[in-house]
């Protein structure tokens, strides 16, 4: 495996790997990789022959009180998995490559008006215009031909999506399943925040998803206070798990707005507090 660090250094591979008639597929993260981002990297193998994957804690997509420093920086570990699942190339900038000319904020950036701002971006207004900026800035320097991203992380795949086909990048953008721990919890770096009695805990979130889930395609009318009743229900299962639950949203998985009574294609998006960790879900469902 490659590790590279300068923009000019990958730019020289990738044109070495395309002239050999290479279909690039590319995975971004921000790094201390679990079995979720590991299940990207399977699928950008069988996507494309040569799979670059990034490491990069965005600056610019954290908001003043987050987690930026303390967020888990495991470089040697990933790249350890990394090599061995045969990884072509691991690309780790670091903030002058990513942001040349500093003075972060300043540079253009590709923002997309209200999705941005609802859901997780109604607590986090600057972080989806970070996460935009970044993933566009690392299209434009990997130039894939295939990108792959969760599905735990549900607004940001369906933001790239949307910036993907505004902005005509000729990228393909593949949504992977969530690996979760066997008690459902869906596996996240914000996870090793948790006390071992929180981990037990934080299981619920998935729990009540999913119970919600099947009391909606269970019930008759599916009116609209028959499903709000529901969400309240699952606000509280939550409190009483000992979340503090910040939105849970049944939307049309098509347009992420609000879901109408005829729509068929539905997903609910979940995001709660356990003690320091801001745990996000979500689970589709087929009428
Ligand atoms: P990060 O949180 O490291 O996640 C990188 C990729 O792994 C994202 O596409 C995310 O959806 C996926 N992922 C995380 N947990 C997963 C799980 N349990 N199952 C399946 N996939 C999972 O998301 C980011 O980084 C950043 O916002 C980034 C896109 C890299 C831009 O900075």
């Amino acid at each position: 495996m490659n590790i590279i660090k300068r923009v000019s250094q990958l730019r020289a591979a990738i044109t070495g790997a395309k002239q050999a008639k290479k279909r690039v597929a590319f995975v971004p993260t921000m790094g201390n990789l679990h079995q979720g981002h590991l299940d990207l990297v399977k699928r950008a193998k069988l996507e494309g022959d040569f799979v670059v994957v990034s490491i990069y804690v965005n600056p610019l997509q954290f908001g003043e009180n987050e987690d930026l420093s303390k967020y888990p920086r495991t470089e040697k570990q990933d790249a350890r998995l990394l090599a061995d699942l045969d990884v072509d190339m691991l690309f780790l900038p670091d903030e002058a490559a990513m942001y040349p000319g500093g003075d972060i904020g300043q540079q253009t950036m590709v923002d997309i008006p209200t999705l941005s701002g609802l859901y997780c971006g109604e607590q986090r207004p600057i972080h989806f215009r970070g996460v935009t900026t970044v993933v566009a800035r690392l299209f434009n320097i990997v130039q894939p031909e295939v990108a792959i991203f969760g599905k735990k992380d549900y607004q940001q795949l369906f933001l790239i999506k949307k910036m993907v086909d505004d902005l005509a990048f000729p990228i393909e953008v593949a949504g992977v399943e969530t690996a979760r721990e066997e008690s459902g919890l869906a596996m996240s770096s914000r996870n090793g925040y948790l006390t071992k009695a929180q981990i037990k805990k934080a299981a619920t979130l998935r729990k009540v998803l999913v119970e919600t889930a099947d009391a909606i395609k269970e019930s008759k009318t599916r009116s609209k206070t028959s499903v709000q009743k529901l969400t309240k229900q699952a606000f509280k299962d939550l409190e009483k798990a000992g979340f503090d639950p910040h939105y849970l949203h049944v939307l049309n998985r098509l347009t992420l707005l609000e879901r109408q009574k005829e729509d068929k294609e539905l997903v609910i998006i979940a995001a709660a507090q356990m003690g320091k960790a801001r745990l996000i879900d979500n689970i589709e469902i087929d009428l």
